[in-house]
């Protein structure tokens, strides 16, 4: 989302002549485009603002700007100011469309602006996306916002309530990007299950899909975030019918516990969950599942967080984002006792240590079997050898140059690592 996000501040940029640098002391601007999701993304977005105020001495002309959602919460644009009174423009999440404006003030009139909008249900806003940056991937919002407060999270109040794309804008994007060349196509939404449930006009997620897996034409699609309360037999159905749509599902659990899942105002128990594990992996044999794990939440003990690595033995994820409970202000949670950091430090390392030994396992299920696999880049750091996903989300290295990139090709797998996978291109 964030990614997706920052080419279209650099597609506003682009259209007002600027051109991309390399260093940031060759930059006539700079826009840090900040999340807030945890304490430590904040504090990195803090650390890299305050690491530029050297070059506004060299170079007194250059534009700082700080836009997304760490600006949009209560208090922060003053904050910023205060605190960082060398940053030119502050905008919130609804106010990123004024980004050229408020350059072109700052330019003509030497006013610095900090605008943030509380709006809770902006308009959506149905700009053409010009530059895009993630090779023969693009990514397609087709909704924003959420409704769902969990009471972890300060996405809903950074990113205000759900607000659906209409059906037909999202397909002519979707369409315009196959016609330009994409292979792949990631559909972004907080919650893309309850796409388009505030159109009222009978647009849903599984007939979304529908209608996309009827374009002509060889591309792949993903989406994500799922979330497991909305994530029904019907869209399941169309992944599992469909050529196009990979069979990958990103399903965040948080935890395996009942109680923490409540407390979490998750909308849905352990079992259910795993209810709905099975009917993807009986519609959809080979298809990979992964997760958002969340540890040392409020009231966690040792048998809630046992539950949890139940569950990731249970479910065998292919991969799983692995994160310490981290206390956002404004939100429930933050009201609640809190888990002593050393506690969730240990179980955080267990987690990881559970979820790698699972990892190696899948991994090595790959090996001697042949996929087709869309070559997206260069290896990194691997001269002569270039890198894909299969089409259930697996990273695979293999020999090639550049003639590959963006090209499917089928590849046997020879040797696996971990989480990475090493194969020869079969001809
Ligand atoms: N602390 C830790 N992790 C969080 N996430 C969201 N809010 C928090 C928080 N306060 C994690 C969840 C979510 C992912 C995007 O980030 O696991 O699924
Ligand atoms: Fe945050 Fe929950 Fe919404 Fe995901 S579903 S963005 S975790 S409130």
């Amino acid at each position: 989302m964030n990614i997706h996000e920052s080419e279209k501040i650099a597609g506003t940029l682009q259209a007002m002549g600027y051109v991309e640098c390399q260093s940031e002391s060759d930059a006539d601007i700079i826009v840090f485009n900040t999340c807030c999701i945890r304490d430590n993304a904040e504090k990195r977005a803090l650390g890299n603002i305050g690491a530029v105020k050297h070059l506004k001495k060299t170079k007194p002309e250059l534009i700082l700007a700080v836009v997304g959602c760490m600006t949009q919460q209560d208090g922060a644009g003053l904050n910023l100011r205060q605190k960082y009174p060398y940053v030119d423009i502050v905008l919130g999440t609804n106010n990123l469309s004024e980004l050229q404006n408020a350059i072109k003030n700052l330019k003509n009139t030497g006013k610095k602006s900090v605008l943030i909008d509380p709006n809770e249900r902006p308009e959506v806003k149905e700009d053409e996306i010009k530059y895009r940056t993630s090779g023969c991937n693009a990514w397609l919002n087709i909704m924003y916002g959420c409704n769902n407060f969990c009471t972890y999270c300060i996405v809903p109040y950074v990113r205000g309530r759900e607000r659906s794309r209409k059906m037909q804008n999202v397909l002519d994007e979707f369409k315009s990007l196959i016609d330009m060349g994409y292979k792949e196509v990631t559909l972004l939404g907080q919650n893309v299950n309850s796409y388009g449930h505030d159109l009222n006009d009978g647009s849903d997620f599984a007939k979304l899909l529908q209608e996309i897996s009827k374009i002509n034409g060889k591309f792949r699609v993903r989406f994500m975030t799922s979330h497991p309360k909305d994530l029904n037999r019907e869209v399941i159905d169309i992944i599992a019918s469909s050529q196009n749509i990979c069979n990958n599902i990103h399903l965040p659990i948080q935890s395996g516990s009942n109680k923490i899942l409540k407390l979490m105002n998750r909308h849905y128990t352990r079992e259910y969950y795993l209810d709905t594990i099975d009917a993807i992996k009986s519609k959809i044999p080979d298809c990979g599942i992964t997760t958002d794990l969340m540890v040392g939440f409020p009231y966690e003990e040792d048998g809630d967080f046992e539950d949890t690595l139940d569950i990731v033995r249970k479910v065998k994820y292919s991969s799983a984002f692995t994160f310490v409970y981290s206390i956002r202000k404004g939100t429930k949670a933050a009201l609640m006792p809190q888990v002593p950091p050393e506690v969730s430090k240990e179980r955080i390392k267990r987690l990881i240590a559970e979820q790698n030994v699972i990892t190696k396992e899948l991994s090595t299920g790959y090996e001697g079997k042949t996929f087709e696999v869309l070559c997206e880049d260069f290896a990194p750091k691997k001269a002569g050898y270039v890198c894909g996903r299969t089409d259930s989300g697996r990273l695979v290295t293999f020999k090639g140059n550049e003639n590959l990139i963006g090209n499917f090709v089928n590849v046997k797998i020879y040797k696996s690592q971990s989480a990475s996978l090493f194969g020869d291109v079969e001809e």
